[in-house]
């Protein structure tokens, strides 16, 4: 696995939720000493729904400031903007013209999003994941750790990688998603059968990354659950195993581990100490968090390094595929 790059990203917007901790961050967080790590924030996306300006710029910083509160180590990977780096916007043209309408109108987070935005179902919206395949085709990644949700996107990722190949030559890494067994799908509190989603009208449903510890006690003691009153993975009991996952991923134990702990208790004291396990850990990050934003300089240095340092990646790519696809570059 010598040399390998890693490529994620997040989108700044709405309130990050404990699943994006669980299903990206923590993944990153071990593979910065052993690859070449790219992560970023995500605007372009989000625009594809509509955001308050002010709100995506502040949002923008409080996701920088997050992820190295959450170890992400600036001087060890690339950490950056999307928009402060114009290839992903170049390439994605160039990429759509090798993608069909229909398979886009495919994906199912289009189909959901439609259904959700129905008043603004833009041409951004349908061409997300060209975007996202851009991203990861710019830096030539092998690794993109995300959650079970943005499986069908690296999919189709892999499908243009594949195609431009064939087409014009070997230019593009065809890249793996690196999706972990624990942890890359957590449910809603209140839903267990349901993604815990930013955008969940349901304020109990979400556990939110800043949300205190009072909040997060009170959700978790409020959590749906089931009648019997067995603490045990099984996929008929959703509540109880999503419960399950979220201890074992913020404990550092096994989903196994988890239930050992909890043999022979009741649901009371096992929602509390789930409450409590993703409280502690979320504290220091909140606390780190809030400490880097009021140092602006600091972190604005350091995006500024991190779309440099992107940007001549990605401008190397994009002048290999401009080359191969027949766009004149000067003499
Ligand atoms: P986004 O911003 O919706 O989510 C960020 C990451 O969090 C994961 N995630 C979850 N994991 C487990 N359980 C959940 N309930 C849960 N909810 C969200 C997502 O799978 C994702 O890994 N399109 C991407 C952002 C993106 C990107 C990329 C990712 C843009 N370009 C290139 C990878 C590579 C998105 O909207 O993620």
């Amino acid at each position: 696995m010598e040399g390998k790059t890693v490529y994620s990203a997040i989108q700044p917007s709405g309130n990050l939720t404990i699943g994006n901790y669980v299903g990206s961050i923590r993944n990153w967080l071990n593979m910065q000493s052993e690859y070449d790590c790219y992560f970023a924030m995500a605007n372009m996306h989000a625009i594809t729904v509509r955001q308050e300006p002010s709100e995506l710029r502040r949002r923008t910083l409080e996701l920088a400031a997050l992820y190295i509160a959450c170890g992400v180590d600036p001087e060890k990977c690339t950490l950056y903007v999307q928009s402060q780096v114009p290839q992903h916007a170049e390439l994605a043209w160039v990429l759509n013209t090798l993608t069909y309408v229909g398979e886009m109108e495919r994906m199912t987070q289009f189909k959901d999003k439609s259904r959700k935005h129905a008043d603004n179902i833009n041409m951004g919206l349908m061409d997300y994941p060209v975007l996202m395949a851009a991203d990861i085709l710019l830096y030539q990644a092998d690794l993109v750790p995300v959650g079970q949700d943005q499986t069908q996107h690296v999919e189709i990722t892999r499908d243009i990688a594949v195609r431009f190949n064939n087409r014009f030559g070997d230019t593009f890494t065809v890249p793996q998603a690196l999706i972990l067994k624990q942890g890359a799908k957590i449910c809603s509190l209140q839903e267990p059968e349901k993604k815990m989603s930013k955008s969940d009208e349901n304020p109990n449903a979400s556990v939110y990354l800043t949300d205190d510890r009072d909040a997060i006690l009170r959700k978790f003691k409020r959590a749906v659950t089931d009648s019997d009153s067995e603490i045990r993975l099984a996929p008929e009991k959703p509540g109880i195993s999503n419960l399950l996952t979220i201890y074992a991923s913020f404990t550092g134990k096994t989903a196994g581990e988890a239930e050992k702990d909890f043999a022979g208790k009741g649901y009371g004291e096992f929602k509390l100490a789930v409450g409590e396990a993703v409280a502690d850990k979320l504290a220091p990050v909140q606390q780190e968090q809030a400490r880097l934003l009021k140092d602006k300089a600091y972190l604005g240095g350091v995006l500024a390094a991190g779309a440099e340092r992107a940007y001549k990646t990605a401008r190397k790519t994009l002048s290999k595929v401009y080359r191969k696809i027949g766009f004149y570059q000067g003499e």
